[in-house]
């Protein structure tokens, strides 16, 4: 039902998606086990780890760092020496299109005595930087870059820092994490609170390599120069995945899907809360727990869905399944509308316009505001124009993979252009829809 050139997809409607999938490793517990076990002591074993290009830029950035891995197919290790283990890079650092490589990069890089140049693809350089250099600037490192420091390529020069207590305006994962792990190599304590919870896995893991983390509320608190000790990480199946497949098996009929082992931190799952409340069906089964992270067995069957109004209190728990949504919206019956969503502007692209413009091939209608989109929803099947469409992916790895769940569900075949991005989270994509898709 589907084919794949090597930088598009073409994908024909399907029934329902049915059976027992895994999708591949957590994008954000990956990096974040790269990342700890480069600057623990010993050596840190990680199972499960993405092997996306995000995530592989990473591991080559720690390569260049002077950190030993290797990586075994089933077992990734890292042979961690501790942050005084790092070394000055001899050359850029290129981390693609990963803005949670560069961000917490730039943060544990400030705390160290030595010159880092940070860059990535031309989405990357133009994405906000300011949000971290300037925290990390008021605890005494030497950031640059254009745009008076806002944009990449970033020269970090590191060292000599003291903890501060900062109040972050946005509720970012990547701020509070690139702020906390320059707080390993600062003086005293550095603390982050952030307007709303955003994905803690930053916190846990630390935990779990033995630092000293305190939570109060919003707050969130590290000492300076903790020692970390290796650990070993299993990592779960990525949420951020698996939402491609919940909300097809949602609005496909007929559908009746389990995704296995799959990370549900709580800070993670809003899109369960708002499939739930729009009519969905979803179970998490054994649920058990690694690392600190709980993980279970997602099983999802197929509901006619209605819109809502999705409270932004919510948002940062969904940041990332925000274009996935909109196609559970567009298949809703009703309104569904987002407000408090302007974070989506600076993602990998700007997934408000980009998802507009998706919707609009599907024949929806949308209005999109500077912080969130209204979709009156088709009530079933998606349209379009007869012929087909032809969707342009915006270089963004989860508008293409939302575009292809959306083909499902169209009554004739899809064009999604510029696909390669995919590979960023979701190596294998196509070809495990095509495995669970019924035509
Ligand atoms: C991430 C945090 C989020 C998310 C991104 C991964 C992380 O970004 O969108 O895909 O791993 O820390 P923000 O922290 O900028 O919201």
């Amino acid at each position: 039902m589907t084919t794949a050139g090597p930088t598009r997809f073409v994908l024909s409607p399907a029934r329902r998606l049915e059976g027992e999938i895994v999708v591949p490793g957590d994008k954000s517990i990956s990096h974040r086990a790269v990342i700890l076990g480069a600057i623990a002591h010993g050596t840190t074993e990680i199972r499960g780890l993405l092997r996306g290009d995000d995530v592989l830029r990473t591991l080559a950035a720690f390569r260049r760092l002077g950190v030993s891995i290797r990586d075994e197919g089933d077992v990734v290790r890292i042979d961690g020496r501790g942050l005084a283990g790092l070394r000055e890079p001899d050359d850029v650092i290129d981390l693609g299109n990963s803005g949670t490589s560069i961000r917490l990069l730039a943060g544990l890089l400030a705390g160290r005595p030595f010159l880092s140049i940070l860059t990535g693809d031309e989405s990357l350089r133009g994405r906000p930087m300011g949000r971290i250099a300037d925290p990390l600037k008021k605890m005494g490192a030497r950031i640059d870059g254009r745009d008076g420091g806002n944009l990449a390529p970033l020269a970090v020069r590191g060292g000599g820092l003291s903890g501060i207590s900062y109040v972050s305006p946005v509720a970012s994962a990547q701020v509070k994490s690139a702020v906390l792990l320059a707080g390993l190599s600062a003086e005293g304590e550095t603390s982050v609170t952030e307007p709303g919870l955003s994905r803690d896995h930053t916190e846990k893991m630390l935990t779990a390599f033995g630092a000293s983390v305190r939570r109060e509320g919003l707050k969130v608190s590290v000492g300076g120069f903790d020692r970390l000790a290796a650990c070993s990480v299993d990592v779960p199946g990525d949420f951020s995945s698996a939402a491609f497949f919940i909300v097809g098996a949602t609005i496909l009929p007929g559908s009746d899907l389990t995704i296995r082992r799959v990370g549900v931190n709580p800070t993670r799952t809003g899109l369960i809360d708002v499939l739930r409340n729009m009519g969905g069906r979803i179970e998490l089964e054994n649920m058990k727990e690694t690392g600190g992270e709980a993980v279970a067995d997602i099983r999802v069957r197929s509901a006619p869905l209605t819109g809502v109004t999705v409270a932004p209190e919510i948002v940062p728990r969904m940041i990332d399944e925000f274009p996935v949504l909109c196609i559970a919206a567009a298949a809703a019956e009703g309104e569904t509308a987002v407000t408090g969503a302007s974070e989506l502007r600076v993602k990998e692209s700007d997934r408000i316009a980009a998802m507009a413009h998706v919707l609009g091939q599907f024949g929806v209608q949308a209005e999109d505001a500077p912080d969130g989109i209204r979709i009156h929803g088709l009530g079933g099947s998606l349209g379009g124009d007869a012929s087909g469409r032809r969707i342009h992916s915006h270089g963004d790895h989860r508008v293409a993979m939302s575009a292809a769940i959306a083909a499902l569900a169209a009554p004739s075949e899809t064009l999604v252009e510029d696909t390669a991005c995919v590979a960023t989270s979701f190596p294998g994509f196509l070809g495990l829809l095509e495995s669970s898709a019924r035509p």
